[in-house]
C-alpha cells in the first residue's frame, strides 16, 4: 500500500466520500464534507472516511466509518476513529450493525439500552425494528455510548 493521511476533508473529495458510504452500504444521509476526516493516499485518491455528526445543539453521532475493502484490516479506520475522539467532547454516540459492536468496543464505547437513547436514536431503533420485521433481517440494530 503506497502512503496515505490522515486530514480533514476538502470540498474537491465531496464526491469520493459520497461513492465511498455507498458502496460500503451505510447511512447515506448528513454527509456534508467540512464535518469529515479522510484517509488519503499519494495518488489523492480518498481510502477511508468518518465523521462527526450534531443532531440538534447537545447530541453528537461518530458516524460514516468506511474504509475501502482493498485497505480494510490495515488500521485506517482504528486512525480515523482515534483522530475523531481525540477531537470531540463527551458523550459521543453510535449506531452500527450488532456485528461491528466489538470494533467499537475497543474504543470504549457501550451498547445503551432504549430507554436511555437520546430522541434522535430512539426514532431510527424503532424504524430499524420495523423495517427488520418486515424483511426478515437476522442482524441487530446497535446503539452504543462513549461517556
Ligand atoms: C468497519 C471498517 C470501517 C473497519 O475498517 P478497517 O480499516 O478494516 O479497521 P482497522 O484495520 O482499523 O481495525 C481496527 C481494529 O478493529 C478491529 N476490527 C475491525 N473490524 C472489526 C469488526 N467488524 N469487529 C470487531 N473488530 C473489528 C481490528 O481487528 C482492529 O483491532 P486492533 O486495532 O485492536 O488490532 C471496514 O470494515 C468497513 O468500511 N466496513 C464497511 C462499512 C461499515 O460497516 N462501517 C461501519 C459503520 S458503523
Amino acid at each position: 500500500m503506497s502512503r496515505y493521511e490522515i486530514r480533514p476533508a476538502l470540498e474537491s473529495e465531496s464526491g469520493q466520500i459520497t461513492d465511498l458510504i455507498h458502496e460500503a452500504g451505510i447511512n447515506p444521509t448528513g454527509l456534508s464534507w467540512r464535518r469529515f476526516l479522510v484517509a488519503v493516499e499519494d495518488s489523492g485518491r480518498v481510502i477511508g472516511c468518518g465523521q462527526i455528526k450534531p443532531h440538534g445543539k447537545d447530541i453528537l453521532e461518530l458516524a460514516s466509518i468506511a474504509v475501502r475493502p482493498a485497505y480494510q484490516g490495515r488500521g485506517i479506520a482504528r486512525k480515523l476513529i482515534e483522530t475523531l475522539l481525540a477531537q470531540s467532547p463527551r458523550p459521543l454516540y453510535l449506531m452500527c450493525m450488532e456485528h461491528n459492536g466489538p470494533l467499537y468496543e475497543k474504543f470504549g464505547f457501550r451498547k445503551i439500552k432504549y430507554g436511555a437513547m437520546p430522541k434522535y436514536f430512539q426514532r431510527i431503533w424503532k424504524l430499524f425494528g420495523a423495517a427488520k420485521a418486515l424483511r426478515q433481517v437476522e442482524e441487530n440494530l446497535l446503539v452504543m455510548k462513549l461517556e
